[in-house]
């Protein structure tokens, strides 16, 4: 796929929203747009970072996890996912994706992993493209016999309900191994008055950017079936944090789990 710079894209909004430097006037006109309705997207965007860095850790490190395919990679922020998990075991081996090709003009950042893992990037829109068709390309990095931690990390609130979602989480978990772990975030209306929705399907939607954020049943929906680590589907900054959350939910706005496949 080419570079539309002249275009709003979700990858270089958030960049924007988390002070990175990969991002052309279209994205910030727009995102400073949006900023001044919904100023608490600057803080989603820097918890659900905070979120993957702790889920990446808690796997790599309490359950032994290895093996990591990140979808909706975004453009590089440090720590990346495999910093975090390399930090934990530098033979952790990671599978990039992700649909915008800004994010493989960086990909650089993402490929420079330790000398004993791997790192690896793929451009592929998983609302199109079959994944598993780059099985090859996929098995240099990943070992699809043993346990990956699948993250999509404010991924799905990308995909609505006609690109059909559940369906997308169903043929991305198969073929992984029993004791492979799901990792999402996803943002939410359920503490927004009206403002934020307004301002999000306006300036995305005009943009042709679709957006689906989801009430808390409908996220943990997206866990049927897999057994959820505590404390299960919650608040972002809820899960498993680091010090005492100070957050009020409804600046967080975004909801998020991690489970295990049995
Ligand atoms: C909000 S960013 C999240 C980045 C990173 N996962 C994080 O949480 O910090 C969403 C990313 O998903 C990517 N994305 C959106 N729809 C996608 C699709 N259908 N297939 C692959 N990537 C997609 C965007 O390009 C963007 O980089």
């Amino acid at each position: 796929m080419s570079l539309d710079t002249g275009t709003p894209h979700s990858a270089r909004m958030y960049d924007y929203y988390l002070g990175g430097k990969d991002w052309f006037e279209a994205d910030k006109r727009t995102a400073e747009q949006l900023l001044q309705r919904v100023p608490e997207i600057r803080t989603f965007a820097r918890e659900n970072r905070a979120f993957m860095r702790r889920a990446t850790h808690a796997l790599a490190g309490e359950h032994g996890v290895r093996q990591f395919l990140d979808i909706g990679t975004g453009i590089p922020t440090e720590p990346n996912l495999h910093q975090v998990a390399q930090r934990v075991a530098p033979e952790c081996r990671v599978l990039y994706v992700d649909n915008d090709p800004l994010v493989i003009e960086f990909a650089d950042a993402l490929l420079r992993g330790t000398p004993e893992g791997r790192t690896a990037y793929l451009e592929a829109d998983v609302r199109h493209d079959d994944l598993w068709s780059h099985r090859p390309r996929i098995a240099e990095v990943l070992d699809l016999d043993k346990p990956v931690a699948l993250s999509l990390v404010a991924l799905m609130h990308f995909i609505t309900e006609e690109d059909g979602p559940h369906e997308l989480l169903s043929r991305l978990l198969e073929p992984l191994a029993p004791g492979s772990f799901l990792v999402l975030s996803h943002t939410t209306y359920d503490f927004d008055d009206g403002a934020a929705r307004d301002a999000v399907n306006s300036l995305y939607g005009e943009h042709g950017i679709n957006t689906a954020p989801r009430s808390r049943a409908a996220v943990a929906a997206f866990f049927e079936g897999l057994e959820l680590l505590d404390p299960g589907v919650v608040v972002g900054p809820r899960w498993r944090p680091d010090g005492p959350n100070q957050l009020p939910d409804e600046q967080a706005g975004f909801y998020a789990g991690v489970a295990r496949k049995g």
